[in-house]
């Protein structure tokens, strides 16, 4: 297999905006394009991801982007997986490029969603979920992870503060980067108070529907480019899990995390002990607390207790979603999975603000679910010296 670097990111600014979600990903893959030092002619492929394209009028937008960007002639593939989405593009691409078929591929991730009420937002994310047993009995998302967090604190004790500390962590964050949806400072007082969304979910517990994209430019060892700020792929892997909640044993984690972590460990001759920091797939606080646990940061239910006593803050042993994480920096769906390697990057070249700069960035990992888990991509990235 070839070695795979990610040779530059973009991102747009996530939360609401006027514009299209073709734009936003254009916006997207021109900055990714622009920070490798590459011409939009260097690309072999274009991997997109959105979901809900649907409620735009518009699907098939691989097409799209490569016209607008000079190249309608390369090869494009538009890739729908849930809240994961971009996640599997990257992998695709990934495969491709180790392969040694392509040599440089470009893959964005983008969505627009909050031209939708909440409602109509609601209904349209339960059609990730196994829509006739699930959404159409009225379980939305809020609904499923409710009920993984009320298994979670049943069978190991986790508090709502352990959950809020997650919540405040991650508002923190967010409010040093420049690109989140929430830049806001919230205490432990504001998010008890906060209005239940789905018991013991609040609303500070619960990512918001965000529009916003994000592009990476992809290499193998045989591309032709100048940029020497590189970030190796050391792995990345692909699973899932039973895609009705209703269909497992255990709610309190996500088998398919714990699958492709430890695959993304053994290829990548790593340990949960080696990651320097991870950004992780918190759609609700208690999926924060359920990831720490599946990539084996810490001990089966001590994931809320570790999060209390601050060691995931930014600078304590094992940082956690430096970003604001889906909580604070928002959540357009399909751009999440790019947006999460977009700071890994930014994080390995001190490119972010101090107040949230990981001090030893040398091994970061990426954990993200589409769904409740039915599917999920863990990778893992080294920074070269
Ligand atoms: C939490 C949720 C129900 C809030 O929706 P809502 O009640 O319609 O909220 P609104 O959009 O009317 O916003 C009301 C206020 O709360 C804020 N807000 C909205 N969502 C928020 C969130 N998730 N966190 C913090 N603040 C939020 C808004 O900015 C607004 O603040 P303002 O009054 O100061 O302007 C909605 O964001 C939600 O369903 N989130 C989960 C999305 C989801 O399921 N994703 C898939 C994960 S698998």
């Amino acid at each position: 297999m070839k070695n795979v670097y990610v040779a530059g990111v973009g991102m747009t600014n996530f939360g609401k905006s006027e514009r299209l979600g073709r734009e936003l990903a254009l916006e997207a893959a021109i900055s990714a394009i622009e920070d490798a030092g590459i011409e939009p002619k260097d690309i072999d492929a274009t991997y997109v991801s959105s979901a809900f394209g649907i409620g735009e009028n518009q699907v098939h937008v691989g097409p799209l982007i490569n016209s607008a960007l000079g190249i309608p002639d390369r090869p494009s593939l538009t890739i729908e997986s849930a809240c994961s989405g971009s996640s599997a593009a990257f992998h695709e691409a990934y495969v491709a490029l180790s392969s040694g078929f392509y040599n440089i591929a470009l893959v964005v991730g983008y969505e627009k969603l909050t031209m939708n009420s909440t409602p109509e937002n609601t209904r349209l994310f339960a059609m990730a979920s196994d829509f006739w047993y699930e959404g159409l009995n009225g379980v939305t998302f809020p609904g499923l992870y409710a009920l993984m967090a009320t298994a979670h604190m049943n069978k190991y004790g986790t508090s709502e503060e352990m959950l809020g500390s997650i919540a405040i962590k991650n508002h923190r964050n967010g409010f040093y980067n420049p690109k989140a949806h929430f830049r806001k400072i919230i205490d432990m007082d504001t998010y008890l108070k906060s209005p239940v969304v789905a018991y013991p979910l609040k609303l500070y517990d619960s990512c918001p529907f965000s529009d916003g994209a994000a592009a990476i430019i992809l290499i193998n060892e045989d591309a032709k480019i100048k940029k020497s700020e590189l970030v190796k792929v050391l792995a990345s892997v692909r699973s899932g899990s039973m895609a009705a909640l209703q269909d497992r044993n255990d709610y309190t984690g996500i088998p398919g995390a714990k699958i492709a972590s430890e695959k993304a460990y053994k290829y990548s001759k790593t340990s949960p002990e080696m990651i320097s920091f991870a950004e992780v797939h918190d759609c609700f606080t208690i999926a924060e607390v359920m990831a720490m646990e599946d990539i084996g940061f810490f001990k089966k239910g001590d994931g809320g207790k570790a999060s209390l006593e601050g060691i995931t803050q930014f600078d304590g042993k094992k940082p956690v979603n430096p970003s604001g994480g889906l909580k604070a920096k928002g959540h357009p769906v399909s751009a999440t999975g790019i947006a999460q390697i977009v700071e890994i990057y930014d994080q390995m070249l001190f490119r972010v603000d101090k107040n949230r700069q990981v001090s030893n960035p040398e091994i970061g990992l990426t954990h993200n679910v589409g769904a409740t888990g039915g599917s999920v991509t863990i990778n893992i990235f080294r920074r070269l010296k």
